[in-house]
């Protein structure tokens, strides 16, 4: 079947809609998720396993680097958890419409944001 629908493919010139933006990121938070799960586990069981364990867990966690990666991962949970909310409203049938639906989406991106910041100055004290 040949169709004749025109078909335009600059992807750099393509905006995605805010609640597609949200979508997209609330997936790649729950596979950070996913993925972290072995990671926190192997620290968890590390520190626990001696005080060196301990210690050695700890000093990970001091690094830079490391504090930059959790950072990340509290933005990932808290974007989830706030854009997953707003999935289950959705799935009720609450703000489904247009307008409601960008600005809920809006609100969960910069809420997670926002909360993310807060926790980043949570770490530097
Ligand atoms: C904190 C509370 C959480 C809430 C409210 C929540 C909510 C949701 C919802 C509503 C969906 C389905 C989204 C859709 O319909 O497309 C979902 C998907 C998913 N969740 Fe969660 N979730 C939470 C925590 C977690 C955690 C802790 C993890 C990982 C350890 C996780 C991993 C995932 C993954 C991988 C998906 C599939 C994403 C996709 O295919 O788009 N979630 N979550």
């Amino acid at each position: 079947m040949t169709t004749h629908r025109p078909v335009f493919l600059e992807l750099w010139r393509i905006h995605l809609p805010i609640p597609a933006v949200v979508s997209i990121l609330h997936r790649v938070s729950g596979v950070l998720m996913v993925l972290s799960i072995p990671v926190f586990a192997w620290l968890f069981a590390q520190a626990l396993a001696s005080p060196a364990g301990f210690a050695a867990s700890a000093a990970f966690l001091g690094h830079p680097l490391v504090q930059l990666g959790l950072l990340v991962m509290a933005w990932a949970l808290l974007h989830h958890l706030i854009a997953g909310i707003r999935y289950l409203m959705i799935d009720l049938g609450l703000g489904v419409d247009r307008s409601t639906a960008r600005g809920t989406a809006w609100t969960a991106l910069t809420a997670a944001l926002a909360l993310t910041i807060l926790v980043a100055g949570g770490m530097l004290l």
